[in-house]
């Protein structure tokens, strides 16, 4: 069986206000959850302030429905000078106990001072 890539950042149930008018839960809703986990992942590695910069290969396989659990997974895949990049899988716990990956991507994170200009990761 498939398993989740990398480390548990988030656990959260999807709640009848994170609904679009379908009711079914909103990809916006999704994609900012997935930006918290990898930005999680990140911030353990960086130890700072951080600036999402891009979204990449973001693909939407299965729907997440209200009362789903969604789970989110952070690997980091490449630390650059200043910059940061995390996998990110989502998966979601169906009301019958089925897991089932929805959605994942690669999150860019640009490590920023206090002025949130960039700075090089490993320096304070
Ligand atoms: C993030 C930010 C500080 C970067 O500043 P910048 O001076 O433009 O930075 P650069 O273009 O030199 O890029 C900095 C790093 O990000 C990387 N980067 C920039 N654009 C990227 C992209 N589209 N994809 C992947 N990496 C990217 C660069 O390769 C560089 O990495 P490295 O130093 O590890 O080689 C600035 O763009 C910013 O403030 N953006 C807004 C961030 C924000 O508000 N995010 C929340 C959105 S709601």
């Amino acid at each position: 069986m498939v398993q989740p890539r990398g480390e548990l950042a988030i656990r959260v149930f999807a709640m009848p206000a994170d609904a679009n008018p379908s009711g079914d839960i909103f990809g916006g809703w999704l994609l900012g959850q997935m930006d918290i986990a990898g930005g999680m992942a990140a911030r353990d590695y960086v130890r700072g302030r951080l600036a999402t910069v891009a979204v990449d290969a973001m693909t939407f396989k299965l729907p997440v429905f209200v009362g789903d659990i969604l789970s989110c997974y952070g690997d980091i895949v490449r630390v650059g000078r200043t910059s940061i990049a995390v996998w990110v899988e989502a998966w979601a716990t169906r009301a019958n106990g089925e897991r089932v990956k929805v959605t994942e991507g690669k999150f860019t994170y640009v490590a920023i001072d206090a002025k949130g200009k960039k700075r090089p990761i490993g320096e304070g």
